[in-house]
C-alpha cells in the first residue's frame, strides 16, 4: 500500500518523508512501496488469459467467504486497553442465512474467540462447538452442532486482541504528552484487509452491511468514529471507563470502519452545505488545522455539486496521526491522515507542503463519493478507484486554489513519472487480477496511481466535461449504497457521451505501456495534410516483438491560430492514419495534443517540430505543452531517436540563435562526448533552450 506515498515523485514531499517521519517509519516508507487487489469470485488460480490482464507470479490458491451466510447489521462493542495493548470485543451481527448450513466462515486474523453463538429469529440460542482457524487464508470457521436455517438470526461473539504496532487492523500510536510522557492512542487503519485483526467479520468490499459500534475508553480521552455520537454514558465496572455510542452507519464495506482513541485538539467549522467539519491535530497544535479545515469546507460543496449527490454522513472529521503507514485514509466520516499530510504550521510552512496538504485533503474527501458510496466490487478495481481520485483531487484543488496552477504540476510530476516508469519492460497493465491479500501489497504502485490518474485525465478530455459529469452522476445514483466494477462506469460514461469508452479505456488499462505518435505534415494550399501513426514506445529501444500492441488513441490538434484550443479531435483506432485540418496557412504551426492531456509520445518530423520552435520561443505555447514537447524530446533523445537526428536538430535551433560564438561552445560541449553522455548534455542543452 505504500507506494502511494511515493508516487508523488516531489523531491520535498521525499524529503519530508525521510526527514519528518521516526526512522522506523520512514524506512517502512521506502521498502513497502504497494497496494491491494484480489480475483473475483469463489475462483482459484483465475486465468489472467481470459481477461487480458497481467497475473501475478507464485499465486496462492484464494477462495471468497461463501455466501451462505451474509452480514446486515454489525452490532460491534470494543474496550481497548491503552496500557496492556490488547482489546475486548463483543459481535452481535443481525445475518441472513441463505441457504441452511452448520458452519460459519468469516475473516478473523490474530484474533482469539471466546464464545459464538448462533440465535436463528424468534428461536433458540445455538452455541458453536468449534472454532477452526484457517490461519493461512485469515479465515476461521464456527461449526455448530445443528444446522442453522434459511433465515435471519443473530451471531453472537466474543473475542479478544492485540493493539498490535504494526500499523493496521487495530493499533496503537505512539506520541508524547505535553509534560514529555510517552503515551499510546489505539487506531484503525482496515484497508484492504485488516478489518478481520479489529473483529470477526465478512471483510470483503462487496459484503457491505451497516454498523452500530460502541467504544468502551478512558473517559478523558477523544473518541471517535464513522458516525457521530449518540450517547455517552459511564461504565458501570469502572469509574474511568466511559461507553461511547455512534449512530448507525449507512450500508457500507468494512475497510472503511474507522475508531480513534487519543488526545487530540481540534478546530471545526461548517461547510456551505450544513456538513460538520473538524480537523484533530496532536494536543497543542489546533493552530495547524486550519488549514485543512479551510481546504476540507471548500472540497465538500465542490464534490457536492461536481458528483450531484450530496455528502450522505452528518459530519466529517480529519485527524493526524502519529504513526500512520500510509499517507491517508478515505474511512467514511473519519479520514486518517500521517501528519505530514495535514498538518501547516502557519508561520513555517512552503507553498509545496500546503499545495500537498491540499491534494491529500482533495484525494481523500473524493472517496467519500467514488470509493465509499460506490465501492468496488472487487480489489482489481482498486485502481479506479485510486486512478480517479488522483484525478479529481486536481480537479477540485484547481477550483478551489486557481492561483495554484496545480494541473501543470500534474504533468510535471503524475504525468512523466507514469510515462517513464510505463516505458520501462518492467511494467504492468495498470488492471491486475490479485487474489490471496498477501497479493495485494504486490502492485499498487505508481502506474496505479499516476497511470492511472492519467488516463481518467486523458478519458475526461476525450467525453468532454459534461458528459463526464453526465455519465459520473448516472454512475453514482445507479450504484450508490452498492459495488461496482470499472465496466460499470464505462458504461455509464458510454451512455452519456454515445462514444466507445469500453473499447478506448480497455486498450489503456488492460495491456501495459503506451504509443509513440509519429506526425509529419503537408500543406495543399489552405490544407494541412496529417499523416499520424503509433508504436509502441519502450525504453530500451524500438519495440521488435511479433504483435506489435496498438491503441485507441484520442488525439486533439491546436494550431498557432489559437494555441489554447483544440482545433480537431480524432481517435486513432488503427495502425496510421491521414488528417485534414482546413483552414490552416503555411506559416502557422500545428501541435499535436495541446494541454498534454493524452497519455503518448509524439515524435514531429524534423520540419514540423522547427516550425513548432517560434511557439516555444514567444511562449505563445503554454508552459503545460513547452514542459510536455520538452519532456518527449528528452526521452527519445534518451534511447529512441537516432544520434545524428539528434544533432542536426541542434544544429538547426541553434543556427535559429544569435549569439554564434556560445553556440559553438554549446555545440562542441555535447558532441565531444559517448552516447551517454550525449544524452545527457542534451538534456542540459534542451533545458536551457526551453527555459529561454
Ligand atoms: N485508500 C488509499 C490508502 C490505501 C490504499 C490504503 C490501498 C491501503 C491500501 C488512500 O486513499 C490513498 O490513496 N492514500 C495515499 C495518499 C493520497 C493523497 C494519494 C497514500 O497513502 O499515499
Ligand atoms: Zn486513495
Amino acid at each position: 500500500m505504500l507506494l502511494l506515498l511515493g508516487r508523488r515523485l516531489s523531491l520535498s514531499f521525499v524529503h519530508r518523508l525521510t526527514t519528518c517521519c521516526p526512522p522506523s517509519l520512514s524506512s517502512s516508507v521506502l521498502i513497502k512501496l504497494r497496494a491491494i487487489t484480489r480475483v473475483p469470485h469463489n475462483t482459484v488460480f483465475v486465468s489472467a488469459a481470459r481477461q487480458n490482464t497481467v497475473t501475478m507470479p507464485e499465486r496462492r490458491p484464494f477462495v471468497r467467504l461463501p455466501t451462505d451466510v451474509y452480514p446486515v447489521n454489525y452490532g460491534l462493542c470494543l474496550k481497548p486497553d491503552l496500557i496492556d495493548f490488547t482489546f475486548e470485543g463483543k459481535l452481535e451481527a443481525v445475518v441472513e442465512v441463505t441457504q441452511a448450513t452448520n458452519q460459519i466462515v468469516m475473516n478473523c486474523a490474530d484474533i482469539d474467540i471466546i464464545t459464538a453463538s448462533f440465535v436463528p429469529q424468534g428461536g433458540e440460542e445455538i452455541n458453536a462447538t468449534g472454532f477452526n482457524y484457517q490461519n493461512e487464508d485469515e479465515k476461521v470457521t464456527l461449526s455448530f452442532p445443528s444446522s442453522l436455517q434459511k433465515g435471519s438470526g443473530s451471531l453472537k461473539i466474543d473475542f479478544v486482541g492485540e493493539l498490535n504496532d504494526k500499523m493496521k487492523g487495530f493499533y496503537r500510536s505512539k506520541y508524547t504528552s505535553t509534560t514529555g510522557e510517552i503515551r499510546y492512542a489505539a487506531v484503525t487503519q482496515f484497508e484492504a484487509t485488516d478489518a478481520r485483526r479489529a473483529f470477526p467479520c465478512w471483510d470483503e468490499p462487496a459484503i457491505k452491511a451497516t454498523f452500530d459500534i460502541s467504544l468502551i475508553v478512558p473517559k478523558d480521552r477523544v473518541t471517535l468514529s464513522n458516525m457521530n455520537v449518540i450517547d455517552r454514558k459511564p461504565y458501570p465496572e469502572d469509574e474511568n471507563l466511559v461507553e461511547v455510542k455512534f449512530a448507525t452507519t449507512p450500508i457500507m464495506s468494512t475497510y472503511l470502519v474507522a475508531f480513534v482513541i487519543g488526545e487530540y485538539d481540534f478546530v471545526e467549522s461548517q461547510s456551505s452545505d450544513g456538513i460538520t467539519v473538524r480537523v484533530y491535530t496532536p494536543v497543542g497544535k489546533a493552530e495547524q488545522g486550519k488549514f485543512a479545515l479551510e481546504v476540507a469546507t471548500k472540497t465538500l460543496p465542490f464534490y457536492k455539486d461536481y458528483f450531484n449527490v450530496p455528502y450522505p454522513l452528518p459530519k466529517i472529521d480529519l485527524i493526524a496521526i502519529a504513526d500512520f503507514a500510509a499517507g491517508a485514509m478515505e474511512n467514511w466520516g473519519l479520514v486518517t491522515y500521517r501528519e505530514t499530510a495535514l498538518l501547516i504550521d502557519p508561520k513555517n510552512s512552503c507553498s509545496s507542503s500546503r499545495q500537498w496538504v491540499a491534494l491529500v485533503v482533495g484525494h481523500e474527501l473524493a472517496h467519500q463519493w467514488f470509493g465509499n458510496l460506490v465501492t468496488m466490487e472487487w480489489w482489481t478495481h482498486l485502481w479506479l478507484n485510486e486512478g480517479f481520485a488522483s484525478w479529481i483531487e486536481y480537479l477540485c484543488v484547481d477550483h478551489c486554489f486557481p492561483e495554484y496552477d496545480i494541473w501543470t504540476q500534474f504533468v510535471s510530476a503524475d504525468y512523466t513519472r507514469a510515462l517513464e516508469l510505463d516505458a520501462l519492460d518492467s511494467s504492468h497493465p495498470i488492471e491486475v487480477n490479485v487474489g490471496h491479500p498477501s497479493e495485494v501489497d504486490e502492485i499498487f504502485d505508481a502506474i496505479s496511481y499516476s497511470k492511472g490518474a492519467s488516463v481518467i485525465r486523458m478519458l475526461h478530455h476525450y467525453t468532454g466535461d459534461e458528459d463526464f459529469r453526465k455519465g459520473m452522476n448516472a454512475y453514482l445514483l445507479k450504484f450508490q449504497h452498492k459495488n461496482a466494477s470499472t465496466e460499470d462506469l464505462w458504461d455509464c460514461l458510454e451512455q452519456a457521451s454515445g462514444k466507445p469508452i469500453a473499447a478506448v479505456m480497455s486498450s489503456w488499462t488492460k495491456q501495459m505501456g503506451f504509443p509513440i505518435i509519429e506526425v509529419d505534415q503537408e500543406q495543399v494550399s489552405d490544407d494541412r495534410i496529417l499523416k499520424i501513426s503509433q508504436k509502441k514506445f519502450c525504453a530500451s529501444g524500438p519495440h521488435d516483438g511479433e504483435d506489435c500492441p496498438s491503441w485507441m488513441v484520442p488525439i486533439s490538434v491546436c494550431t498557432s491560430e489559437d494555441p489554447k484550443c483544440t482545433k480537431l479531435k480524432v481517435l486513432l483506432d488503427r495502425p496510421d492514419t491521414t488528417i485534414t485540418l482546413s483552414g490552416v496557412a503555411p506559416d502557422q504551426w500545428v501541435k499535436i495534443n495541446p494541454g498534454t492531456v493524452g497519455f503518448y509520445r509524439i515524435q514531429y518530423s524534423s520540419s514540423m517540430l522547427e516550425s513548432l520552435l517560434p511557439g516555444v520561443r514567444d511562449l505563445s505555447l503554454q508552459p503545460v505543452d513547452r514542459l510536455g514537447l520538452q519532456n518527449d524530446l528528452f526521452s527519445l533523445l534518451h534511447k529512441q531517436a537516432d544520434m545524428q537526428e539528434e544533432k542536426n536538430r541542434i544544429e538547426r535551433v541553434l543556427g535559429a540563435i544569435s549569439a554564434p560564438d556560445l553556440i559553438q561552445k554549446v555545440l562542441s560541449f555535447a558532441l565531444s562526448v559517448h552516447m551517454t553522455t550525449f544524452t545527457a548534455r542534451c538534456k542540459v542543452f534542451w533545458f536551457w533552450f526551453f527555459s529561454g
